[in-house]
C-alpha cells in the first residue's frame, strides 16, 4: 500500500466510524503552503491550497498545536468549506520539531470537538507520521 492509500484508508476510517466527523482529510506540507491530500466527505473543498497562517488549518500549521473551533461562524479567517460545517478540529502532524501536515475534520454539529477528539487525534497524527512520513 502506498502512503497515499495508507492515508486515504485512515481517513476514510475516522468518518466512517466517527459520528460526529463529517469531512475529514489531509493538508499535505508542501512547497511552504498546505497542499490537500487524501479526504473523505460528501464533496470536495474548493481549499485545495492554503497558505501557512490562513484559516483555520493555516494557524494550526503556524502554531504547531491543535486547534479546535467550536463555531466557525465566530471565526472571521475561517475558510468556509461547506455549507453545514459548524465547527472544526485541526491536527499538525509532527516530525521532530516541524510540522509536515495535519488533519483536518469538520463536524455539523456545533462544538462537536473536546478533549477527547484532542488525545484520540493527536495519537493517530502520530501514528501517521511514523507510517507514512518516516524516510
Ligand atoms: N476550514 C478550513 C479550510 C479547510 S476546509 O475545512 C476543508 C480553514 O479555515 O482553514
Amino acid at each position: 500500500m502506498s502512503p497515499e492509500e495508507g492515508l486515504q484508508a485512515v481517513v476514510s476510517l475516522l468518518r466512517k466510524r466517527v459520528a460526529h466527523y463529517d469531512w475529514v482529510g489531509v493538508y499535505l506540507v508542501q512547497d511552504g503552503k498546505l497542499k490537500l491530500g487524501p479526504w473523505d466527505g460528501p464533496e470536495a473543498t474548493e481549499h485545495t491550497e492554503i497558505d501557512i497562517g490562513a484559516g483555520i488549518c493555516g494557524l494550526a500549521a503556524q502554531t504547531r498545536e491543535t486547534v479546535i473551533v467550536d463555531d466557525v461562524n465566530q471565526r472571521p479567517e475561517y475558510l468556509a468549506c461547506f455549507i453545514n460545517t459548524q465547527s472544526e478540529i485541526v491536527v499538525p502532524l509532527m516530525r521532530g520539531g516541524e510540522c509536515v501536515g495535519e488533519i483536518d475534520i469538520d463536524s455539523d454539529q456545533a462544538a462537536a470537538f473536546g478533549a477527547e477528539d484532542q488525545a484520540f487525534l493527536e495519537r493517530v497524527a502520530a501514528m501517521m507520521v511514523a507510517a507514512y512520513f518516516e524516510d
